[in-house]
């Protein structure tokens, strides 16, 4: 039975994941490993408030285990020498160079890890991708971990992470299904049988999927391809509802009673964002190119398409209904994440939107409940379009939303936060610029009520 776990990777993934399995089972030492400082302290500090990762509930879940037998440090090499059983949890961006710039995942962060665990392993250990990889990314890892000439054996289980943001905690309480994949080998089996022995002290056997490795890294790519095409498929359906004055709303709902379809993930919106959907699509689209399967890449690419096209028609329409000119003019933004209650901005379409009215010289005013300022200057910074100067000058960053609002000639709300739905409409109104306008890109406000204050209020997929 596993007594000691280390996972390299403090972020969005690692932390929640090792917090809760530190919690199911208190007789397992975890031990959560990055090499970014900060971050490690933040993890550590008494203030629950200052955990890195917004997620909720994981503050209560951290207080009851950490220290217990849940811990957080800088020294890599001493937990992986430590550990059983290594959990993989380090961030795979999109590439932004070289080989498959823009499409292909930037596996440098995993090849030093592996590079690292072979350095210092002196035992036999098991090794698990928890991180998005692309398929057949486990036998690089295996190439690297079996040519250390030190003896040491390691098998490779890979061990996809379904959490979804916001939502991390009951997801990982109560997962839909757990999906282990390793070798069919004796000792690969044995090594998922010690994966599975781990969840199985909270989550129901039946709910354990266990695979071959190349099932359970594509099974991962493939669930969030499924997931991002929904909401491609419904915000198609939302620019004609546009025309024909069909309500996206009400489509979704009569389409989700279909107990073939169902209800979830048709929700029409500016735009999918977050640090899986684009990036495992664009991951799935080189796969396939490489083998030569042009229609299978092409038809996953679509979904890419249709998504920069909602961002960027959600802009071409606030700019074309403020009188084709917003030069000058402040346009406020409730929410910077890429959806309500986390902290994350990875790929947000906020960001998208924000770059383009900027591009037309507006300046944004964001309010968003957990996003630093300078987390969204950075974001703005990473696309490189203009000076970080000039982006300084346009997108200036409120405590308040109803300062934030203030004097400006349009609200777009970006993010799903609840709290958007129980502002003072009215005072907001009073405070604005008029005709005042609202551009819900979350179809979470109240046309009916914002229309009766004065609003003019233009939702997704609505006339
Ligand atoms: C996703 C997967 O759901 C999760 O299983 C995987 O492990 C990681 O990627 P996440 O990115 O955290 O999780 O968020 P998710 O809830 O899937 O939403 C992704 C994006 O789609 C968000 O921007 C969200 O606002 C958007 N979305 C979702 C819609 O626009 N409409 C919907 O109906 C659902
Ligand atoms: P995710 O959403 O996949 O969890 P994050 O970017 O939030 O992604 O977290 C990944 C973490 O992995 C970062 O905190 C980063 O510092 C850490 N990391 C990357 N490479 C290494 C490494 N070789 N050793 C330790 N930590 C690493």
């Amino acid at each position: 039975m596993i007594k000691s776990i280390c996972c390299i990777g403090a972020g969005y993934v690692g932390g929640p994941t090792m917090a809760v399995i530190a919690q199911k089972c208190p007789h397992i030492k975890v031990t959560v490993v990055d090499l970014n400082e900060a971050r490690i302290a933040a993890w550590n500090a008494a203030d629950l408030s200052k955990l890195p990762v917004y997620e909720p509930g994981l503050d209560a879940v951290v207080a009851e285990a950490r220290g217990r037998n849940l811990f957080f440090s800088t020294e890599v090499d001493r937990a992986i020498e430590e550990a059983e059983m290594i959990f993989i949890s380090v961030n795979t961006p999109t590439k932004t160079y070289g080989v498959g710039k823009g499409m292909a995942a930037d596996l440098k962060y995993i090849e030093l890890c592996a590079r690292q665990i072979a350095r210092v392993a002196k035992s036999d250990k098991i090794v698990v991708e928890k991180s998005t990889l692309p398929v057949r990314t486990a036998s690089a890892i295996n190439e690297i971990l079996d040519h250390t000439g030190n003896g040491v054996q390691f098998q490779i289980l890979s061990n996809p992470e379904f959490l979804a943001e916001g939502t991390a905690m009951e997801d990982l309480f109560a997962p839909d299904r757990v999906l282990i994949g390793g070798d069919t080998t004796p000792e690969g089996q044995k090594a998922i049988q010690a994966l599975v022995d781990i969840y199985a002290n909270w989550v129901p056997k039946e709910n354990i999927l266990t695979t071959n490795v190349w099932s359970s890294e594509l099974s991962k790519l493939t669930a969030n391809a499924f997931l991002a095409q929904r909401v491609s498929s419904i915000n198609a359906m939302s620019e004609l509802c546009e025309k024909t004055g069909a309500d996206v709303n009400e489509v979704a709902r009569a389409i989700g009673l279909d107990s073939r379809i169902g209800s979830k993930f048709l929700k029409a919106s500016v735009g999918f964002g977050g640090s899986c959907f684009q990036k495992d699509i664009l991951n799935l689209v080189y796969i396939a190119k490489s083998y030569g399967l042009h229609e299978v890449a092409d038809y996953w690419e679509q979904v890419i398409i249709m998504n920069d096209h909602q961002k960027r028609r959600f802009a071409k329409n606030i700019i074309s209904t403020l009188y084709n000119t917003v030069s000058g003019k402040k346009i406020a933004f409730l929410g910077w994440a890429f959806k309500k209650d986390t902290n994350d901005t990875r790929e947000s379409a906020a960001i998208y939107v924000a770059d383009d009215l900027m591009g037309e010289q507006a300046h944004i005013a964001v309010f968003d409940p957990k996003v630093e300022k300078v987390q969204m200057l950075s974001d703005i910074n990473y696309l490189n379009t203009r000076s970080e100067h000039d982006n300084e000058k346009l997108l200036s960053t409120f405590s308040d939303p109803y300062e934030a609002c203030h004097n400006a000639h349009a609200i777009a709300v970006l993010t799903e936060w609840d709290e958007f739905k129980t502002y003072d409409w009215q005072k907001i109104y009073d405070g604005m610029l008029k005709p005042a306008f609202v551009f819900d890109g979350r179809n979470i406000l109240n046309k009916h009520e914002l229309e009766k204050i004065g609003f003019v209020y233009q939702g997704i997929g609505m006339m």
